[in-house]
């Protein structure tokens, strides 16, 4: 462990060190993993990234998740000088593609051409290095599927079935899941969806609805008979529960848990065609209208974008046993990844599966799930323009708060916080310091060593294991620990300048002084290697500063990394402070979203049933003037008013506080029921009912008259 710089710290990292005998126990307790992991010698790794649709931008919740994990992994590997690949690229097919391409009146490639740009320059901007980025709707991934199904196909290992699918006459189509909706036969929602009822969580089929409509055309389906291809997962069973719950003990605990329960419920064919004019058509006789399903030619992507990239080479990362095959991916795509693809790569015959599918958990933003539909989202396009050159801070506080065993939570105050307490205040602070007084004492020359002090070694010892120690980490997914053990590494360094005060014994003991210089350039020297994976810019950055160019894993946790007389260069602040108006701004921006989304959703609240004018009569409305208005102690919703009535003037205590000041309510007219019992609220006798108008998003507004009238008439 490389040790901390303060004893709160090694609580903290005891806890963590019990957390990793936990999380591992099975992985390092099974013999099987041992073998596979430690024995095992892979000649290469082929990392693949989830193809996100191309539907929408990307944002925090995709890059949390996927992208910075796998992105830390490949640049890891690449330090450390192993062969690897990094596959990426867009999913590009799809019924919701369809929808939006329909709704805008514009073809889906000119959707997919729109967000495979977006999506592809916002992971160029962060840094996610793929060794390619391309497309599904490309010509060589369109062969490659074609061929992948064709294969499948001559071996016989797909079943036909004809069912009967609902179909829309006016659009001319048959219909997805998603888009049938009708009244859920189990809690009567009227809005239900074919593969799912929101208000009660019930699966459906969309058979199960009543009064079915069509989403798209708002008709009526009508139920046809078609011809489907189906991948019989039933058949697949027993070798896919040996090959993950006996031979991958080793995987995530959410990961291995997922698998088992759908092993565990048992297996069901499924259909890998589908009726749609938008994918890769089935190649094969009588199948004419009908597509690849996209989750079939989705995870194919992997294996064309390899072809692109190397059209004469790609078969050794795809069939060559000393091939390790790693999918990194959300929660939502483990079944795919773990089970029906690998079955479609068994069912072909020549391809490895994967070793390992580090499946993170999903990230909120402010508490709520992040959702495409609701703009409850922070864009990375958007992020980009709003916080330039910021991009290693959002990965700094991705990795920090990664979703990696359960869901997160992002917020702006988190990620102010970790920039300024963490980023700016312990590594900017010691890069910073010492770089500046390098140059004031010697003019960025570096200073030779002189004999070490036993606070000297002390620190050396604290951080002589840390390659080590981030490799212990690494190597299973642990990003965020991984990088919590970076961070001590800087942590360890400001503590020894603050500890050793260069800047006063400058003048007592200048020799001294040397060595210490010395030291914390040899400490900033291990951090740019140790941060480069994480925060690629900051760390290249650093490397200009020190004026490194030749620098690699193994170094890690040596201290001749900067020889004597190697001259550094000027440097500049390595992270600059968030200041409170910048992360103000964003969680108004969300606020304004979530205002938006209140009013666009608002529904007029169901009518009452018929009154009589005689009921309506009863009730004394009338017109009074606000004389005085404070807030009632001790009462968070409530206002005291006194109101001129005209006659006599009375009290009134209303729960209108959260949405007014007092001051502001003061010679305005309301509307109160003046015929009210009379009650007590918070020891004040309320003489009276003001009334309020309800807000979308439940806020109270009190009600005046449209002209001034005169106090205690009635409202009729
Ligand atoms: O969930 C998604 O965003 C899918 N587009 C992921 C596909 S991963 C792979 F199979 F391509
Ligand atoms: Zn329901």
């Amino acid at each position: 462990m490389v040790k901390r710089a303060n004893s709160q710290q090694t609580n903290v990292n005891n806890k963590q060190k019990r957390g990793v005998e936990t999380l591992c126990h099975s992985a390092t307790a099974d013999p099987l993993f041992k073998k596979r992991y430690m024995e095992k010698k892979f000649k290469r790794t082929l990392v693949t990234s989830a193809l996100p649709y191309a539907n929408g931008p990307v944002h925090i919740g995709h890059l949390a998740g996927v992208y910075v994990p796998a992105d830390i992994y490949v640049r890891f590997l690449r330090l450390k000088g192993e062969d690897v690949l990094f596959i990426g690229g867009s999913d590009e097919h799809g019924v919701p593609i369809t929808i939006k391409a329909k709704k805008e009146g514009v073809t889906p490639q000119d959707i997919v051409d729109r967000y495979h740009k977006i999506i592809k320059d916002s992971f160029k901007e962060f840094g996610i290095s793929f060794d390619i980025y391309s497309r599904t709707t490309s010509k060589t991934h369109s062969e490659v599927a074609s061929q992948f199904f064709k294969t499948l196909y001559d071996k016989g290992e797909f079943i036909e079935k004809t069912s009967e699918q609902y179909y829309d006459e006016e659009a001319g189509q048959f219909l997805a899941d998603r888009y049938i909706t009708g009244t859920c036969p189990h809690c009567k929602n009227e809005h239900a969806y074919g593969d799912q009822c929101e208000a009660c969580g019930t699966s459906l089929s969309p058979l199960d609805l009543i009064n079915p409509k069509s989403a798209i055309s708002g008709s009526k389906p009508v139920l046809r008979e078609t011809k489907h291809w189906y991948l019989p997962l039933n058949k697949h069973e027993e070798w896919l529960s040996k090959w993950i719950l006996e031979e991958h003990k080793e995987w995530k605990p959410n990961v291995y848990g997922q698998c088992k329960s759908w092993l565990d419920m048992g297996l069901q064919p499924r259909a890998v065609s589908r009726d749609l004019d938008w994918g890769i058509p089935v190649p094969v006789e009588g199948a004419e209208g009908k597509v690849l399903y996209v989750w079939f030619d989705a995870p194919i992507g992997y294996i064309s974008n390899t072809k692109e990239l190397l059209p004469n080479d790609w078969e050794k990362w795809w069939k060559d046993e000393d091939t390790r095959l790693l999918h990194f991916i959300g929660k939502d795509n483990i079944v795919f990844h773990c089970i029906v693809f690998p079955a479609m790569l068994k069912a072909e015959g020549s391809f490895i599966l994967p070793e390992n599918v580090p499946a993170n958990e999903f990230l909120n933003l402010e508490g709520d799930k992040i959702s495409t539909s609701r703009n409850w989202a922070v864009w990375l396009h958007e992020y980009l323009r709003d916080l330039p050159e910021k991009q290693d801070v959002l990965r700094y506080v991705l990795t920090a708060n990664a979703p990696e065993t359960k869901d997160n939570d992002f917020t702006w105050k988190d990620f102010q916080a970790r920039n300024n307490n963490e980023l700016v205040a312990i590594f900017g602070n010691f890069i910073n310091r010492s770089l500046v007084l390098t140059q004031k004492y010697y003019e960025g020359i570096t200073p030779s060593r002189g004999e070490l002090t036993d606070y000297d070694k002390k620190t050396l010892e604290e951080f002589v294991d840390i390659r080590k120690e981030l490799e212990k980490y690494l190597e299973v997914f642990r990003f965020r620990d991984a990088l919590k053990e970076a961070m001590n590494l800087a942590r360890i360094g400001n503590k020894y300048l603050a500890d050793t005060e260069p800047w006063k014994l400058i003048k007592t003991d200048p020799e001294r002084v040397k060595t210490i210089m010395n030291l914390s350039l040899q400490i900033a020297a291990n951090l740019a290697i140790a941060f480069e994976p994480f925060l690629p810019f900051s760390a290249e950055k650093l490397r200009g500063f020190l004026n490194i160019n030749e620098f690699n894993w193994e170094n890690l946790g040596k201290i001749d990394l900067i020889e004597d007389g190697h001259k550094i260069n000027e440097a500049t602040l390595l992270f600059e402070k968030i200041e409170d108006e910048v992360v103000e701004a964003q969680i108004q921006k969300l606020m304004d979203t979530k205002k938006q989304n209140e009013i666009s959703n608002w529904k007029p609240a169901e009518m009452k049933a018929e009154t009589t004018y005689e009921d309506f009569t009863k009730m004394d409305i009338r017109v009074g003037t606000v004389l005085e208005c404070q807030k009632v102690p001790k009462a968070d919703k409530l206002l005291q008013f006194k109101i001129d009535d005209g006659m006599g003037g009375r009290t009134i205590v209303s729960g209108i506080a959260k949405y007014y000041n007092p001051e502001d309510l003061i010679g305005k007219q309301v509307c109160f029921i003046a015929n009210f019992p009379t009650r007590k609220l918070k020891g004040v006798e309320s003489q009276g009912m003001i009334l309020s108008a309800v807000n979308a998003d439940g806020s109270l507004c009190a009600v005046s008259p449209s002209k001034q009238t005169i106090n205690g008439a009635t409202v009729e």
